[in-house]
């Protein structure tokens, strides 16, 4: 497992009760293994839990337990045997107002569970035509990072999402994305002392993946709009496990 990509299925607020469920039957015949993880609606979570496949919850909350209505804790999320939790989606730090220090929290706590964490990061069109891309870059992994007792490096994987490429069909070339991973990984690298497993995500979808795949040093893709769809987050799937 270790070195063998991963592709993650952050299904944001999509499907209702019914379609979840065609969408659950329909994943169940495929026999998914370890490398696909589904994050849908934190409701439906229960659904995910105990397959061949893994699951994760798309954002925790930066409390521990408590009187914090509406909220999810990862305490919560490690009871249910839910196996990843996203922390810092580009979703959440523009609508919610999730500043980089919500986002260190969120680490933090979820450091003291079992659940591993995937941590997003990417720069928005603005920063990247200031050319700003590393400094956002480098300031977000510091700040979420810096001086934490990590004492099992796989617990973390990194996400690269560049922001105007969420949801807009837009892709930095494959240059461009393997220079930015590399730049993550030596900051990264800086930071804790070893690498981490870094994704790529921003309108990955079955008909730009094997190119997408090409990349040598990506560990896989944080899939948005196409993994609402079983068909073609199947394509994906086959294209990175089966490579
Ligand atoms: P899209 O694949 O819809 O661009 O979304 C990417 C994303 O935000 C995954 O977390």
């Amino acid at each position: 497992m270790e070195n063998k990509k991963l592709v993650v299925g952050n299904m944001k607020m999509n499907l209702t009760a019914s379609e979840i469920n065609k969408y659950v039957k329909e994943i169940d015949k495929k026999n998914y293994n370890e490398q696909v993880v589904f994050c849908p609606s934190s409701l439906y979570l229960p659904y995910f839990v105990g397959k061949s496949y893994k699951c994760g919850i798309q954002n925790i909350a930066a409390t521990d337990l408590g009187a914090y209505t509406g909220e999810i804790s990862i305490k919560q999320v490690a009871s249910m045997k839910i196996d990843y939790a996203i922390i810092g989606h580009s979703e959440r730090r523009a609508y919610y107002h999730e500043t980089d220090e919500v986002v260190r929290r969120k680490v933090e706590l979820a450091l003291q569970e079992k659940v591993k964490i995937i941590l997003c990061v990417g720069e928005t069109l603005e920063e990247r035509e200031a050319l700003k891309t590393y400094k956002v870059l480098k300031k977000q992994l510091t700040t979420a990072l810096k001086g934490l007792d990590i004492a099992n490096n796989k617990k973390i994987i990194v996400a690269y999402e560049p922001v105007w490429a969420i949801g807009t069909g837009k892709v930095p070339t494959n240059s461009e994305i393997e220079d930015t991973i590399a730049f993550i990984k030596d900051i990264v690298s800086a930071i804790c002392g070893f690498n981490l497993k870094v994704l790529y995500g921003g309108s990955v979808n079955d008909a730009n993946i094997a190119k997408l795949n090409e990349i040598p040093n990506v560990d896989g893709y944080l899939v948005g709009g196409a993994s609402n769809s079983v068909e073609k987050f199947n394509k994906i799937i086959e294209v990175v496990v089966n490579q």
